[in-house]
């Protein structure tokens, strides 16, 4: 049906509308500047309409078709990152061949008559595995990124763009290549403000041989003068449905013949596990699209294409610790496999009316691979973990992986414990990211870090046991100060409050070599295992693998590596591009580290995205409620109703582990519920204190089912996201938030920011805020 439907559009498109591919033209030197208010091709005005596509998460195979379906979308430039991480996966062994022909995708993009815009980093976020950086930097144990102060790190990220340099700097417009900017670093006014070290990243930029090319960086509109760079032009990155007048404002005022640019136009956002699947509206998307085309501001539609975070790439977030899903559809307007969607097409329809000279919109291509469904597949072959165990490494204290020289996977831990005739509180510092606690090889529990868990209750035990502490790391911190993200066990194990030594640890990497080396047997499987199967196709496709009746962890299908399932969703599926499948045989293996219900899968010609599965109940913090009978407000007032942040300073300094924030009305007299994008607590020095410690202890109402705005959203350092109170909910105010930092804190005043977005819903105005050093009352 589908198919039919596509048929159709070609026809029509390829009637309405010309294609449009002047090869010839980018292939002789060009040139591209920010002049006064407008960028400059070959000196004409030029409003650049980027879509932004990840080639490390689009198989080869279908690299030209996803830029041919950006240009038919209306784009007229691709915008890049390069993952260091992606080339570099052993320190001083770069690959750029095959899959990582990032050259090849650029001449791809030119030879599809459009320009590039590159984006090398070295750190990129992305949602993707320390957010471009090498695990193995983790090595050196006080590295520091993104900082003059370390030599290591700096030495490190010179080399590597050079080596992009080599790649890519020939291909600079003014060499008669497609790429017409090149970003230096991304968003840097999020994490700091250390002029020296971005004038050092762009002067690396430059000497890795772009030298010619105009430079550009990208900002958010509430930090984008935190530093200067003189000689790179700026662009602001922000949601669907912004309010674009308010957004470019300040930046006006201090850049009044700056040509406007919003560098990263949020089309849909990340999903991450355990939380409801995002989705952005295409009304108000379109509205804030059409708003910047009618003022001629330029743009990159960030993702056009979202695609896969394949095998181990996908990264996460902190406060608090949420990993990402293996699927980065992101509500693009292209979907997983390469289709277009009602976005898709809402996105081509806007932009045909502002198309510039000489540029036409081109037909939509026809998807190389349709979509199929495969029979289902049962696994007779099985690999016990615990059966097929590495070669043991001693040592007298637990050590993350990294100091093992291993970047992905799950680690061992285990060791003798004597008899005890009560149980004992076992306490893992810090388990990053899922362990799963074993007596004699028996599970006793897990302890999940997004929960913030951290301690397991070991029975009585009548005689000495094995203990056995199995700990997967998920994806490494993208965003913010938590990057530093090794995994494993981080730091020590205590049980009954004393330190536990003399370990053997095994290693579990992630390579298919070692998938293939258990000893597979045909019997069921017992606790984390590896299953494997073969299955014959007479046709390929794209296929979706429903994992939805297994526990937790990785799939590789002829030795590709699909990505990471879990059982709690938002997605059940896993996508299979058409490419890694073959005519005939096929070969799967499993690793379920947790438990399958059903050792089945099956291939759908659509993804699951959507289902959360709830394993245990809620923590009840909807269901109590806060006492503050006897509790003083330390400050009170009303807020303004400008998106804007607004600084509160208490009276006096005053010391503090818990805060808690009360909305007493809304901006709008009839609206009951609150919404906050941002809060934050400012220390004596007049700074934002660290919140990778808070935890949410109470809050009165959250909307996690229909959207992720729970609460910990406050403290999330994404400005775009918010924590609002449940949507349609009859409750009134006050509405109520209580959380623990973790320790006590001399407070000087508090930071909040109301949601940037077009919507006033849930706007504070009165408010009482509280601190105090023992836990309220919630009762
Ligand atoms: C920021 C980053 C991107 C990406 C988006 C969210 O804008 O620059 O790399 O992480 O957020 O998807």
């Amino acid at each position: 049906m589908k198919n039919i439907i596509l048929f159709c559009c070609f026809s029509l498109c390829s009637l309405s509308f010309l294609q449009a591919t002047n090869t010839n033209e980018l292939n002789s030197p060009a040139t591209f500047t920010a002049g006064t208010n407008t960028f400059l091709l070959n000196g004409k005005p030029f409003v650049v309409r980027a879509g932004e596509l990840h080639y490390a998460r689009i198989p080869k195979a279908y690299w030209d078709q996803r830029i041919k379906m950006c240009k038919a979308m209306g784009m007229n430039t691709i915008c890049i990152y390069l993952f260091w991480n992606f080339h570099e996966q052993r320190q001083g062994v770069f690959d750029f061949t095959g899959q990582k022909d990032v050259a090849e995708f650029v001449r791809l993009i030119q030879q599809n008559g459009m320009y590039c815009i590159l984006r090398p980093g070295p750190y990129v976020c992305a949602e993707w595995d320390m957010g471009g950086l090498p695990w193995w930097l983790l090595k050196k144990q006080d590295l520091k990124v993104r900082r003059i102060s370390d030599n290591f790190f700096m030495e490190r990220v010179k080399t590597y763009l050079k080596e992009a340099g080599k790649q890519l700097a020939p291909l600079q417009i003014q060499d008669g290549g497609p790429i017409i900017m090149v970003q230096v670093e991304n968003e840097y006014g999020t994490w700091g403000d250390d002029q020296k070290y971005m004038e050092t990243m762009r002067d690396n930029i430059r000497q890795a041989g772009f030298d010619k090319v105009q430079l550009l960086r990208c900002d958010w509109s509430s930090n984008f003068f935190k530093y200067t760079l003189d000689g790179v032009t700026q662009a602001l990155n922000f949601g669907a449905g912004s309010n674009i007048e308010e957004q470019f404002r300040k930046f006006k005022e201090m850049n009044p013949t700056a040509p406007l640019m919003c560098g990263e136009y949020w089309t849909g956002w990340f999903d991450q596990w355990g939380r409801p699947h995002e989705t952005r509206e295409i009304s108000s998307f379109i509205g804030s699209l059409k708003d910047m085309m009618d003022r001629k501001i330029s743009f990159s539609l960030y993702m056009a294409h979202g695609g896969t975070s394949f095998g181990q790439w996908a990264g996460a977030n902190a406060p608090a610790y949420a990993p990402t899903t293996s699927s980065y559809d992101y509500n693009a307007p292209i979907d997983e496999a390469g289709n277009p969607t009602d976005k898709f097409y809402a996105i081509r329809e806007l932009l045909k009316n502002y198309l510039q000279e000489d540029e036409t919109l081109s037909e939509i291509p026809q998807n190389p691979e349709k979509t199929i469904t495969i029979p289902a597949i049962s696994f007779g072959l099985t690999a016990n973990i615990f059966e097929n165990l590495p070669t043991a490494k001693q040592s007298e204290k637990v050590q993350p992986m990294e100091n093992f020289d291993q970047g992905w996977g799950s680690i061992l831990y285990r060791k003798e414990i004597p008899a005890c005739d009560r149980p004992q509180q076992l306490v893992l510092k810090e388990v990053h990211d899922w362990a799963t606690v074993y007596i004699n090889g028996k599970a006793i529990g897990s302890i999940d870090r997004r929960k913030g868990e951290n301690s397991i209750e070991i029975p009585i035990l009548k005689a000495a046991a094995r203990l056995d502490i199995l700990v997967e790391g998920m994806g490494r911190v993208n965003y913010g100060e938590a990057i530093i993200d090794r995994k494993g066990i981080t730091e020590k194990v205590m049980l009954d409050g004393k330190e536990q030594t003399t370990w053997k640890i095994y290693c579990f990497p992630i390579d298919y070599t070692f998938q293939t080396k258990a000893k597979y047997v045909q019997k069921p499987a017992i606790g984390p295992a590896w299953y494997k199967a073969s299955f014959i196709l007479k046709e390929t496709g794209y296929t979706y693998l429903d994992m939805s009746s297994w526990g937790k962890g990785m799939v590789w299908v002829n030795g590709y590596n699909l990505g990471r399932f879990w059982k709690i969703g938002p997605t059940q599926t896993l996508c299979i591009p058409g490419c890694y499948l073959k005519k005939g045989k096929n070969e799967i293996i499993v690793l379920d580290i947790d438990k399958p219900t059903k050792t089945v899968v099956t291939g759908l010609n659509h993804p699951i995205l959507d289902r959360i599965v709830k394993i245990e109940s809620k923590d009840g913090k909807v269901k109590k409620s806060l006492n503050l009978n006897g509790a003083n407000p330390v400050a009170a007032g009303t807020l303004t109703s400008e998106s804007e942040w607004k600084s509160v300073i208490l009276s006096e300094p005053m010391t503090g582990r818990y805060f808690c924030f009360e909305a007493l009305s809304a901006q709008n007299p009839d609206d009951r519920s609150t919404s906050v994008a941002e809060f934050e607590i400012t220390g004596e020095d007049g700074k934002a204190i660290s919140s990778l410690d808070w935890k949410v202890v109470y809050v009165d109402s959250e909307e996690t089912d229909k959207a992720a705005n729970g609460a910990d959203k406050l403290f999330d350092l994404q400005e775009s996201i918010i924590w609002q109170t449940k949507i349609g909910s009859k409750t009134n105010h006050p509405h109520q938030v209580v959380i623990d930092m973790g320790k006590s804190i001399k407070v000087k005043g508090f930071r909040i920011l109301p949601r940037t977005d077009k919507r006033d819903t849930g706007k504070v105005k009165d408010y009482r805020f509280y601190l105090q050093e023992n836990p309220f009352k919630i009762e």
